[in-house]
Parts: C-alpha cells; structure tokens; sequence
C-alpha cells in the first residue's frame, strides 16, 4: 500500500527519530510523538492506519492507551513496543487488539517487517471492503434470494431500483417491466417477488412464445381428465400452481390475442376454470410481466389488448438501454471481470484504461448482457494479465453509437413533444391529445410510459 501513515509514539526520541528515518526511506508518511498527549492530537489530526506504541509510557501505560485507541480509532492498527516485554504482556497486547509485538531492543528491519505484514492486513481489508460496497444496489440477503447480483451506480438504474423495492412492498400491485434486452428485466422482476411478502412462495416465469399455441390455454389455466385427446389426468395451470405467489409473464407481448382475452378474465376475476371443468378455482397471483416490445405500438395495431395493459401495468418500470448510462459501465465491467475470473479459477486481469474509454463509447445493443458475454470470452482468449481494447471487439465497430447522432432520438422528440403539448393546453389532457392527434387512452399510456407528472410544473 502507497503512503500508508503511520505515527510511531515513544518516549524515547532517539528511537522516534532512529524509526522515522527509516520508514520514510519506505516511501511512509510518519509522524512521531514522545508524549500520549502528543499521540492523541495526531491520532485526532492524522488519522495514521498504522500506530507503534511503546508500552512504557510517561503518564500513561501504553496498554491502556492501546485499550483507548481500540475504541476510539478501531480502524488504526497497532504494533506494541516494549523493552519489559514478557509472555502475559505479549498476550495481553494481543488480546486488546495490537496486530503485533515487537521486543526491545529491535533491530530496525524487525519494525519494517511488522510495518509490511500490517500493510497487508489493511490491503486486504480494503479489498474485502470494496467487495462489500461494490455497487450491488439490493441487500446481500435479496441477492442470495435471486441468485445474481444487480450492479449499477447511475441515478437511472438507482430510481428503477427504487421504484421495483416500493412496487415489491405492495404484494398485489401489477407491474410490467420494459426494457431492450439483457437489460435485467428478469432480474428486477425476481427483485420485486423476493422482495414481496409473497418471497416464500413461488416465482413461476412463464415464456408464452416458448409454448406451442395449442398448449397455451390448458398450461395457463389446466385442465380436466379427458378435456382433450392427451389429458390422461387433471392437471393444474399456471395460474394455480403460482398461487399466493407471482406469476411472471415473460415477453408478454407475445401473447396471442385470443389468449389475452381469457388471462385478462383471470386476473380481474382471481379465478380460473380448468380446461373441460366445470369448478372454478381461487386464484391469489401478483403478475409481473416482461417485454422488449412497444406495446403501445401493437395497441395501435390491434395486437395488444388495451383492457388486459391496464390490468398489468398499474406500475410500469422502464429499464433504460446501457448506452444511456455509461456511468455503469465501469463498475460493470469490473464486477464481471472479477467474478467470472474468479469463477473459472484465473487470476483478476487488471482493466486498461483505453478499454474502458472504448467501452464508454459503444452502443451495446445486447446491453448488460452482452458485456457480460464480452468479458466471458475475452478472459478464455486472454493471454496477459491485463485486458485491452484488442480483446474485445466489437460488433458494428467502426460506426459512431446511434446516440451520437444529436437530435436523433425518436423516444425523447416524442417525450418532449407530449410535455409540449401538456403545457400549451394547461396540463389538460384532452386538449393535449387533440394537438398531438392522438386518442386520450394513448396520451394517458405515454404520460406514464415516461413517467411525465401531471399537477406538478414541468421544467
Ligand atoms: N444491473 C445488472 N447487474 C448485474 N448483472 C446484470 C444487470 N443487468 C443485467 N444483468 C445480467 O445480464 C443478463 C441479462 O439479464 P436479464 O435476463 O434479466 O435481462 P432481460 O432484460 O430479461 O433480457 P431479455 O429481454 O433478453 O429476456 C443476466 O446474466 C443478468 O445477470
Ligand atoms: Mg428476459
């Protein structure tokens, strides 16, 4: 560690002195002090991480002091002098917390080592410090629960997070999560249900566009013995096995029209009626739903059913694309770098700076995921110990990122556009429908979709 500061406390200024002298050689920042006094302000003033301590002291046995500065400055490391150094002392030291001892008289390389040995503890708790503050923004007890991390430092990924921990809060609410993908939709979605009080009940995620679409009904909602050629037996659906816990719609829309109809029913009504039955069945499910899609789009075309968005977006999460928060990237890159090369046994390759630069500047269409995949591949190809721009290409490389062409994003004319019309006709919604040309239901979608404050002043 560089410029570790150290304060060496002895009565003897011979030996602060002879010490001092020394250590700076090592390129240590070192204060002396003859007096406990003396100790304190610089203790008080400095900070230093690392103390030398004579157990004689003036005033004050140093193992007192030693118990004092435990508790006072618990992140200051102290390595005891003495020149009556015997057993029970060495223990007692040891026992309030000295990191070592050292017996007078001393040769000066016998200070040194002890100096180097306690700059390594203090490296390693740094590192082990750094793991824990390493950008994960949910508790290590909700990462436990959704088997993955969820990094990120930007304030656009900190309000999703923070709009997914209240939505999880309330176990009934709907929420659909937006995003392109390998944005986490999944991840925030697992959040939100283990997050819930529901968390101990299941999460069921169901892929409708994964589900041949004569099989669709009869997984959702199951059926009864003989309801078709092979229902040998009753079988439940979907929404029964996922009672009292969620059910996660993923790339809902995907869904099939006709299917919509039938899973809006379920969700008002909060009963479901096996296939060929006659019995209904309770249903107690917070749905969560997923998609990479523009569904006010497929409204517009007939494809999506207004009624069943309402149902499942009573709040609506929207996880911007990695482009548009750059400031994740590095610590990203970083929390791939280490946990995959941790994963496949290699030493941690250190990050050049032109990568991440270059990193910083690419359009990630595959988003976190694809970083992820990048970094898999550049530490299987890997031959150094340091990653560089060459080890990680990149597709579409030699054009500038869409987002550097200013002026040129459909989804913030469109945003601006709407607050525009909202502010000409006085925050009335109707009005301002009628200036864009568009339907009330569709302004009503896109002040939510961009989470446009209706009541408060627009700046
Ligand atoms: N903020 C993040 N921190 C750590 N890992 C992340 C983060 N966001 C996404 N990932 C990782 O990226 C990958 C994709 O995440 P996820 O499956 O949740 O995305 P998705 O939006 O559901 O993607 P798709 O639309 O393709 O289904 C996963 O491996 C996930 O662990
Ligand atoms: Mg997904």
């Amino acid at each position: 560690m560089d410029h570790l500061k150290i304060l060496i406390l002895d009565d003897e200024v011979r030996i602060t002195e002879k010490l001092k002298y020394h250590l700076e050689k090592r390129d240590l920042k070192v204060y002396t002090a003859n007096t406990p006094n003396q100790g304190f302000e610089l203790l008080e003033k400095e900070k230093p991480e690392i103390l030398i301590l004579d157990v004689m002291l003036p005033g004050m046995n140093g193992l007192d002091m030693l118990k004092k500065i435990k508790v006072d400055y618990p992140s200051t490391e102290v390595i005891m002098i003495s020149g009556y150094g015997d057993m029970d002392m060495v223990i007692e030291a040891m026992r309030k917390g000295a990191s070592d001892f050292i017996r007078k008289p001393f040769q000066v390389m016998d200070i040194q080592v002890a100096v180097e040995r306690t700059g390594k503890f203090l490296a390693l708790q740094q590192k082990l410090e750094n793991a824990e503050n390493r950008g994960s923004l949910v508790s290590k007890e909700l990462e436990g629960m959704i088997e993955k991390d969820f990094i990120g430092e930007s304030e656009a990924i900190k309000k999703v997070i923070k709009i997914a921990l209240k939505a999880a809060k309330d176990k009934d609410v709907n929420v659909l999560v937006t995003g392109e993908n390998g944005t986490g939709k999944e991840i925030i979605s697992r959040i939100i249900h283990y997050g819930s009080p529901r968390s101990q009940q299941v999460f069921a995620p169901v892929n409708s566009s994964a589900i041949p679409a004569t099989l669709l009904e009869s997984e959702f909602f199951g059926h009864v013995k003989g309801a078709f050629t092979d229902a040998r037996e009753d079988k439940k659906g979907y929404f029964e096995l996922a009672n009292n816990g969620t059910l996660f719609l993923d790339e809902i829309a995907d869904m099939p029209i006709a299917l919509q109809a039938k899973l809006l029913r379920a969700i008002e009504e909060k009963k479901v009626k096996r296939l060929g039955g006659t019995k209904e069945f309770d249903v107690d499910v917070r749905i969560i739903s997923a998609t990479n899609k523009n569904i006010d789009q497929l409204i517009d075309e007939d494809k999506f059913r207004i009624d069943l968005y309402h149902r499942i977006n009573t709040i609506e999460i929207h996880i911007p694309p990695l482009r548009e928060r750059p400031d994740d990237i590095p610590l990203l890159l970083t929390h791939f770098v280490r946990s995959l090369s941790s994963k496949k046994n290699i030493p941690t390759p250190s990050i050049n700076a032109q990568l991440l630069k270059k990193l910083q500047a690419y359009h990630f269409p595959g988003n976190v995921r694809e970083l992820r995949n990048m970094v898999e591949r550049a530490l299987i190809l890997l031959e150094g110990n340091e990653l560089t721009p060459e080890d990680f290409p990149l597709k579409g490389d030699t054009k500038p990122a869409p987002h550097h062409y200013e002026g040129f994003d459909l989804e913030k004319i469109e945003h601006n556009l709407i607050i525009e019309a909202l502010t000409r006709c006085n925050m009335n919604q109707t009005q301002a429908a009628y200036m864009l040309q568009i339907s009330r239901d569709a302004i009503k979608r896109k002040i939510k979709k961009f989470g446009i404050e209706i009541g408060k002043d627009i700046v």
